[in-house]
């Protein structure tokens, strides 16, 4: 069965930006590389997750997703669905290309009221909002290649049927024009999208998804612009008491470690007009492979983040196969507040938590310069959780380690404040020149007590620090399995604790 997909994939042609070509040669199957509890397509290419929606039980999970190759290539929208964020089912694709264009990123919504017409005989439609991008307009060169256009499902996500009025916002002239964040806004009373709009964000409200009104710009001569901005996402947290507004920004090049990253804004919506509170550049994470998250529609007050764990600098060349790319874990967002700022924290979602197996807790651990601790855990699967804390921190670093001399070295550095990830020696990197490195963020708490959270699954490490105020994320390719873990310190520090639990994930 193995062999004769692959061979399929090696025998297939593609075609990208309407153009035929030859298919790649496809790499030896790495079922080693294959993450559980992280979501990654059977085989071919995926990026970014989209139209992320909750109903009646199941999460819907749709995605960037070309089905003809391992690399990107036109794009459909891929399907999966989950009852508890951490085991997915992959389901037949929703969205193909069409005469209008290639699916790109989008989201969806539970359009409770009907306003758009689509549901028949008190039937509730799901709605998929997309940017069409169409290869032939753009070899015109009129920059107007990218619109929104419609889709709905009457059968609970299962079958989607497209709207005959597409486009329903068409493109005013702008080469980035897409991925479309729609939401309901009780202020407006309307539906409201977030739309990227080349190095800004420009929004739009509706009554029926399907006529759309220009409201306001943001971002022109804000935040971070040293690439292009795409899926955007706007929500409500509250923070004792009062409601905020988060405006998330995707922008590649340009994030903090090189190449794709997500910042954050801050401040208030009043249906019409975002306001920033402060000008502090943010960014949900600091890692070089968490790009294009957002969160789940219609969760109520609970807001539930996804993001594509890789990076536009590698993502085409990564060494796995016959797939390439896995998402995030889930995490919960919050509001925190330090001094004067107010941040985004993100904790792994209680759905992981559940994972966990119970836990081995070591106690009172002094390190320095180094304390090795292979006798006493053993590193037996590849899904694992770590946490940390300490009354008072200081330089500290967790090394998984192989028999082959690799190494990943995740850390905080007290001179610099900073977290880091360490992954120059962690395996494979030579199929890019920019993935070996060691990656920072700062230390945003300013208490001396801190903990840290290391979710572990094959190729990934995701670091939650503080509460979550910095997070990290980043992959890894190691020739054989981490089996030893060591701690280093050159300050010296004192661990309150230190607990490890297996993660249990469907391995597919
Ligand atoms: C982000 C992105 C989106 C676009 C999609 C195309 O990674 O570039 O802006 O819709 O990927 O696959």
């Amino acid at each position: 069965m193995k062999n004769a997909l692959l061979l399929a994939l090696s025998l297939a042609s593609f075609t990208v930006l309407g153009q035929s070509q030859p298919a790649k040669p496809v790499p030896p199957a790495t079922p080693q590389y294959r993450p559980a509890y992280h979501f990654t397509p059977a085989a071919h290419w995926m990026n970014d997750p989209n139209g992320m929606v909750y109903y009646k039980g199941t999460y819907h999970l749709f995605f960037q997703h070309y089905p003809e190759a391992m690399v990107w290539g036109p794009m459909h929208w891929g399907h999966a669905t989950s009852q508890d964020l951490v085991n997915w089912k992959e389901q037949p694709i929703a969205l193909f290309p069409d005469k209008l264009g290639m699916i790109f990123s989008g989201s969806a919504v539970l359009d409770e009221k009907n306003t758009s017409g689509f549901g028949k005989n008190g039937q509730v439609p799901l709605v998929a909002i997309f940017t069409h991008h169409n290869p032939d307009e753009e070899k015109k060169g009129t920059q107007k290649h990218q619109y929104q256009s419609l889709a709905y499902s009457l059968d609970e996500g299962k079958t989607w049927t497209k709207y005959e009025g597409n486009p329903v916002l068409p493109n005013p002239g702008i080469q980035d024009f897409r991925d479309p964040k729609v939401s309901w806004n009780t202020a407006a009373n309307k539906w409201v999208m977030t739309l990227a709009t080349k190095d800004r964000i420009t929004f739009y409200s509706s009554p029926n998804l399907k006529e759309w009104t220009k409201l306001s710009e943001f971002g022109e001569k804000l935040g971070a612009h040293g690439g292009v901005w795409e899926c955007p996402d706007l929500f409500p947290l509250t923070l004792n008491g009062k409601t905020y507004w988060v405006l998330l920004v995707s922008i590649n090049p340009g994030g903090p470690n090189g190449g794709s990253a997500t910042q954050y804004f801050v401040g208030q919506f009043d249906g019409k007009t975002f306001t920033p509170q402060t000008a502090t550049q943010k960014w949900i994470d600091w890692g070089k492979d968490d790009y294009a998250g957002v969160t789940w529609g219609n969760t109520g007050a609970r807001k539930i983040f996804l993001g594509w764990m890789s990076n536009w600098e590698y993502a085409n060349q990564v060494p796995t196969s016959p797939w390439r790319s896995a998402m995030t874990a889930p995490r919960d967002l919050a509001l925190k507040q330090v001094g004067s700022e107010i941040y985004l924290a993100s904790t792994p979602s209680p759905e992981v938590a559940k994972l966990a197996q119970p836990a081995q807790t070591l106690k009172n651990l002094t390190v320095k310069p180094e304390l090795a601790l292979s006798d006493k855990i053993k590193l037996t699967t590849p899904q694992f959780q770590l946490k940390l804390n300490t009354k008072q921190l200081q330089d500290v670093a967790v090394v998984l380690s192989n028999a082959g001399g690799e190494e990943l070295v995740i850390g905080y550095d007290k001179q610099a404040n900073q977290y880091y990830i360490d992954r120059s020696k962690a395996g494979l990197s030579g199929f890019s020149s920019t993935f070996a490195g060691r990656h920072s963020g700062p230390r945003l708490a300013t208490s001396p007590a801190a903990d840290l959270t290391l979710l572990f699954d094959v190729t990934s490490v995701e670091l939650f620090a503080d509460g979550g105020l910095t997070t990290m994320t980043e992959i890894f390719f190691p020739k054989q399995p981490f089996t030893q873990l060591t701690l280093r310190s050159t300050t010296g520090i004192t661990l309150e604790a230190l607990s490890y639990s297996k993660l249990a994930g469907t391995v597919k």
